[in-house]
Order: structure tokens, then C-alpha cells, then sequence
């Protein structure tokens, strides 16, 4: 078989693993969630996540790994000889393909605007205009199917272009200037009318108007936000080299994608208020609010246009890290070229995502499980094949999983000191599986 290449730098590959996490999860759907759930009780309730669960199963992804510089399929194969959890992997690929499916949709979005940004439509108009430029590109499928087709384009892409080459130098150029970028956003924000209220908004935790539905929310916000549960870091991992602390880069990666997620809030939130916008709107928040702050700051064109291309990236790091998976699985699994793994992916992933594009147009009356396809993908990948692939992963290291491997991996053979060991463990084994399992006993009625 040939020899595997992987990133050719730490920070690389730290990067890689940041661009996957950070994306249309944090800058996107974070506030739209928050603004729905509370605002400042579901922040305490995510980070509370994050902190028991997300960095636990994110630790477990590496362990898995980079202990096999494998596959998912290959790598459990490997760690449990002649037992099934194997299987599980296939439900990963399943999910990268849901979670591609609808998240490239959005893609297909930000591209749209980017264009509008770059002839300078995207000024000069109310907010009701805003509200409707958006309406009317969801109700085109021409539009959003092209920009999505656009979008896929790209991504496969970069995809062709390997590991070290496409993934690590696409996401080692974005991730700090996305980092900058965001901040001067901030900044402007923070300095518009109406700031205070925004930011009461955001971190005052309003126990009230969280549901326990919005505690599932932020959990799967959690994991989706994260790239867990679908052994998307298991693949990443596989390609790290072995001499890195995976405890560090785990915290590192948690840290930052948190940090982005909080200062889009403190982006978004000032700024809702000081336009008026409902802070609950949902998915169409900030292709309706940012134009309007883009128009009142000096230069706004360029701003306008710097911060789709900005998003444009953060959320590519994201889609090429999703289609790893099933890329890598079919090089080793079925023995293809890089290249024939490639054209597979990007067929499915073209049926599901253009599917999802029309469910706002042509097939808006077709419901999955009472939901258009579009909604029901993103519920189903974040709450569903997430959670449960948390759960999985979680239950699986913290109870099935030779402990020997877990010890090496975090102290690299004993260079290290590996001592998050126990909190690990406790984590993986009691507080992650008993409150996912609590979560969805009680909102499936049993409890
Ligand atoms: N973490 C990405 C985001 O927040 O936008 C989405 C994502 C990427 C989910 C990769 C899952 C994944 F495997």
C-alpha cells in the first residue's frame, strides 16, 4: 500500500484541525442558537458541555487515531480484532454526508453574497430590504443550486490537492487572518448604539426561556461545532505525526472554536439591537444583520467583502475536513485512488446538497419527519448522528478501550506526564453517556 503522508507541520496540523472546527457552526448557527435559547443560559450550558464532553470525546477522536494512522473502520478494526464496532464507521460516513449536504447549501449562500459584496449591492438599503435580498435568493433554485454546485467545485478541489499541499496550507493562511478579522468586527460592534443591550442579551443567563429542547440544542451545538462524533478528528488525527501532546492540542482546538463562537456572538448580538432585528430570526441572522453594519462603517466595501471571503474560508476548512472522511475511508477501505475516492464523494455529496438547496423552493412541501430536507439535515446531523457518535466514542474509550493505548497516546510512550488520564476517564465513562442518554430519554418522553 503506499505510504501514507500526513501534515507536514504541528501547527499545521493544529491548524487543519482549528479550520475544521471553526466554520458556519460558530459564526453562523452559534448565535442564531444562542439567540433562540436564552442567549446567556445556553452560553453556560454549551461551555459547560464543551468543558465535560466536548474536549473528552475530542481527546478520544486523537487516541483513536493517531494510535492507528487509520481510518475509522480500520482503526477500531485494529484497536478490537474480531469485534463489531467496526460498523459504527459507517454510520461517520453517513453523517459527513448529512452534515456536508446542507452545510454546503450555506456555502452556496455566503458565495452569493460575497459576489452581491464584490458589485457593491450589499449597501444603501433597510432592513426590510435585507430581510428580503435573502428571501428571494432561498426562493431561486437556480441560484442557490449554482452557488452550491460552485462551492462543491472548490472544495473537491483543494481536496485534490492532498493533505500537507490543499488542507494544510488552505486552513495555515485563513485561520489567523479569520482570527483578526473578527476581532475589528467586534470592535465595530461593540462601539455601535444599542451595544449594551446586545451584550445583556448574550451572556445574561435567562434560565426562563431555556427548554430542555434547547439543552439538547447545546449539546449538539456542541458537537457539531466541535467536528466530533463522526470521526472526523479520527481521521485528521490519523495523519499527525506522533510526537505532539494530544491533550494540548485538544484543549487548543476546544479553546479557540469556543473563542470564535463567543465573538460572533459579541459581533452579531450589539448589532441586532442596534437595527431593531428580532434577536430570535434564526438561520437568516447574519445575511440580514451584517450588511446593515458593513453600510455604516468607513470603507464598508471592503469590510463587506473581506468578511464573506473570511467566512467563505472558515467554512471551507470546514467542508474539506468533512469530506476527509469519506475520502480517506475509500483510499484504504477499497483500495481506490485519492482521485476516484474524490469523484464518489463529490457525487454524493452533490445529490444530497442539491436536495437540500430546493427544499426552499422547488420542494419546500416535502417534509421529512415534519421537517423540510434542508432543516431535517441539520437536526439530524448535529442532535442525532453527532450526539449518538459522542456517544459511541465516549463509551467506547472511556469503557471498551484497552487502557494501555489511552496511557500511550497521552504521554506519548511516557515522554509526557498524561495526566488529564482520570479526568478523561470520569468523563468518557459516567458524565458524557449519562447526560446524552438523560437528554434523549427525557425528550423522547420516557423520563
Ligand atoms: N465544526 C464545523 C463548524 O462548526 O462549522 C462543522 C463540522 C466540520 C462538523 C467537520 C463536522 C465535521 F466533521
Amino acid at each position: 500500500m503506499a505510504k501514507r503522508v500526513g501534515f507536514a507541520t504541528r501547527l499545521g496540523a493544529i491548524a487543519a484541525a482549528v479550520g475544521s472546527a471553526v466554520g458556519l457552526g460558530n459564526i453562523w448557527r452559534f448565535p442564531f442558537e444562542a439567540g433562540q435559547n436564552g442567549g446567556g443560559a445556553f452560553i453556560l450550558v454549551y461551555i459547560g458541555c464543551i468543558i465535560v464532553m466536548g474536549i473528552p470525546v475530542i481527546l478520544s477522536e486523537f487516541i483513536i487515531g493517531r494510535s492507528t494512522h487509520s481510518n475509522m473502520k480500520a482503526a477500531l478494526r485494529k484497536l478490537s480484532p474480531g469485534k463489531p464496532y467496526y460498523l459504527f464507521s459507517y454510520i461517520c460516513i453517513l453523517g459527513s454526508f448529512v452534515v456536508i449536504g446542507f452545510y454546503s447549501v450555506v456555502c452556496g449562500w455566503i458565495i452569493e453574497y460575497l459576489y452581491q459584496a464584490a458589485l457593491g449591492n450589499l449597501s444603501g438599503h433597510t432592513p426590510q430590504e435585507y430581510s428580503d435580498m435573502f428571501s428571494a435568493l432561498v426562493a431561486n433554485p437556480w441560484r442557490c443550486v449554482g452557488w452550491t454546485v460552485l462551492f462543491l467545485v472548490i472544495n473537491f478541489m483543494v481536496m485534490s490537492r492532498g493533505i500537507a499541499k490543499g488542507i494544510e496550507r488552505v486552513a495555515s493562511i485563513m485561520m489567523p487572518l479569520l482570527f483578526v478579522i473578527l476581532l475589528i468586527f467586534c470592535v465595530k460592534s461593540l462601539l455601535m448604539p444599542g451595544a449594551g443591550e446586545g451584550l445583556r442579551f448574550l451572556f445574561y443567563p435567562d434560565f426562563s426561556e431555556l427548554t430542555w429542547r434547547g439543552v439538547l440544542d447545546a449539546f449538539g451545538q456542541a458537537f457539531l461545532s466541535l467536528s466530533i462524533g463522526i470521526s472526523c478528528l479520527v481521521t485528521y488525527s490519523s495523519y499527525f505525526k506522533d510526537n505532539s501532546s494530544l491533550t494540548k492540542d485538544a484543549a487548543t482546538v476546544a479553546a479557540l472554536d469556543t473563542l470564535v463562537a463567543i465573538l460572533s456572538g459579541v459581533m452579531i448580538f450589539p448589532a441586532v439591537f442596534s437595527f431593531g432585528v428580532e434577536p430570535t430570526a434564526g438561520p437568516r441572522l447574519i445575511f440580514e444583520v451584517l450588511p446593515g453594519i458593513f453600510q455604516q462603517m468607513t470603507g464598508g466595501y471592503v469590510w463587506a467583502l473581506l468578511f464573506f471571503l473570511l467566512v467563505f474560508f472558515a467554512s471551507l476548512t470546514s467542508t474539506i475536513s468533512l469530506s476527509e472522511i469519506p475520502i480517506t475511508f475509500m483510499i484504504e477501505e477499497h483500495k481506490t485512488s485519492r482521485m476516484v475516492a474524490i469523484l464518489w464523494t463529490a457525487m454524493f455529496t452533490l445529490v444530497l446538497a442539491v436536495l437540500a438547496a430546493l427544499s426552499f423552493n422547488v420542494l419546500d412541501d416535502v417534509k421529512v419527519f415534519g421537517k423540510s430536507i434542508f432543516d431535517a439535515m441539520d437536526y439530524s446531523a448535529s442532535n442525532i448522528f453527532m450526539l449518538l457518535g459522542g456517544l459511541f466514542t465516549a463509551v467506547y474509550v472511556g469503557w471498551i478501550l484497552d487502557r494501555k493505548v489511552i496511557r500511550d497516546q497521552l504521554s506519548n510512550n511516557g515522554r509526557l506526564k498524561g495526566a488529564m488520564e482520570p479526568y478523561l476517564i470520569f468523563c468518557l465513562r459516567y458524565v458524557a453517556p449519562v447526560s446524552i442518554l438523560f437528554i434523549f430519554l427525557y425528550l423522547s418522553g420516557i423520563l
